[in-house]
């Protein structure tokens, strides 16, 4: 069987990696792996490459930033001919990013069979460009692995056959479990550092911020970075800073931060892993990081309405705090009183969840 992965931005990579590896042990199957080149710095995509030890791809669409238009347009447009030649008997596309999409559709317009890992997942924001993406991803899709329950009941009320759903579990995992171990080398005793910064075990915090509906208005920034900054005057912060937020950041006009408030680079995985696992909190509003904090027991502030992850909320340590940054600062306070929610991890978080995925797709090819 011919498989051909297609994988463009940063969650996409830990996805891919552990599904890529789980095939490669299966006889008869060959593989291409097809970068469209969505996030294209170093350290938003190639190094993670080297990190997850993912095959440099065979294709690299190189399409660049844009529009969401014209970023979905390009990687249809470019992706077509690959296809075409290719001729794969299954694409597979992960997660909810404009690549997902953009791919999906391609398949769809060329009958070439469909699996979505990720599938299900839902906010029920459709402001959010990648609720837009899993909804009409998970349409056109022929195998939907969903990562917990409740994704499996959003796509049978969307009318998805039952046949096509799996139940796998969250790949994500897969790829914390197998590279925690090498990540925690890179504490020294209690201590870490990471870009000159000296951190101690559950004295600091992570954040993580790239969603427009936080980073592109300059006001909520701006009152974003305040909290943070105020926060920042009881226990440090470490902030490896998106791209997208650093355009932003660059543009606000008071920026009088908290010396403790540390604005960095993006972190490779396995800097980012190790900060992640040690942290007092993490605030962010990222949809991987609300999963890997939860299976790390470490306390997560998601700067959000609501989550396609509920399962992170009812079963985790995840907790909405919205866009009331003073709720925000009220519950750092809270945990670095040590009064943290903990919690316990979804059914199949297990690391093996791309074992299934790979057996189920070698019995479809049956
Ligand atoms: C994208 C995904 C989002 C995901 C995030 C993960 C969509 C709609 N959004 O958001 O779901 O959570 O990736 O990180 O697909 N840029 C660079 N270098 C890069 C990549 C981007 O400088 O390597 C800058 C460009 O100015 C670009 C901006 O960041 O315009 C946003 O990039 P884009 O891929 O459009 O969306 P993200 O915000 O990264
Ligand atoms: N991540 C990373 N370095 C960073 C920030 C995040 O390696 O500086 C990892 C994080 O551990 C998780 C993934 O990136 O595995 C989440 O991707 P992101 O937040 O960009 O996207 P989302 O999950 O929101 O779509």
């Amino acid at each position: 069987m011919n498989i051909l992965h297609v994988v463009g931005a940063r969650p996409n990579f830990m996805k891919a990696a552990p599904v890529y590896a789980a095939l490669r042990e299966r006889a008869g199957i060959q593989q291409t792996l097809v970068h469209t080149g969505q996030h294209y710095d170093y350290g938003m995509s190639e190094i993670f490459f080297q990190q997850l030890a993912l095959p440099a791809p065979d294709v690299n669409l190189e399409v660049g930033s844009g529009t969401h238009t014209a970023q979905t347009a390009q990687i249809m447009l470019r992706l077509e001919p690959v296809l075409l030649e290719r001729r794969p008997d299954l694409v597979v596309v992960y997660g909810d990013v404009n690549s997902t999409l953009a791919a999906a559709l391609v398949c769809a317009k060329l009958g070439i069979p469909l699996a979505h890992v990720e599938a299900g997942l839902r906010s029920f924001d459709r402001t959010m460009p990648e609720e837009v993406n899993r909804l009409l991803t998970d349409q056109v899709a022929d195998l939907l692995f969903t990562p917990s329950q409740d994704a499996d009941v959003n796509l049978s009320r969307e009318g998805i056959s039952k046949e096509k759903i799996h139940l796998v579990g969250n790949v994500m995992i897969d790829t914390l479990v197998r590279l925690l171990p090498l990540a925690l080398r890179k504490w020294q005793g209690n201590s870490m550092t990471v870009e000159g910064i000296v951190v101690e075990q559950g004295r600091y915090i992570l954040t993580t911020l790239h969603r427009p509906s936080n980073v592109d208005d300059p006001e909520t920034l701006q009152a974003i970075m305040n909290a943070l900054s105020e926060i920042s005057e009881s226990v440090p912060v470490v902030f490896p800073v998106h791209p997208r937020t650093r355009q932003r950041l660059n543009v606000l006009t008071d920026v009088n931060l908290n010396s403790a408030l540390h604005l960095v680079s993006p972190l490779g995985y396995l800097d980012f892993l190790a900060l992640e696992g040690h942290a007092l909190a993490v605030i962010t509003d990222s949809g991987g990081i609300q999963e890997e904090t939860t299976f790390l027991n470490v306390p997560c502030l998601t700067v959000r309405e609501n989550t396609e992850r509920p399962v992170t909320v009812t079963m985790g340590t995840n907790i909405l705090v919205g866009r009331d940054f003073e709720k925000l600062v009220r519950e750092v306070r809270v945990i670095v009183k040590g009064i943290a929610k903990r919690g316990s991890i979804p059914p199949l978080w297990d690391g093996n969840a791309s074992e299934r995925i790979a057996d189920t797709i070698c019995r479809w090819g049956e």
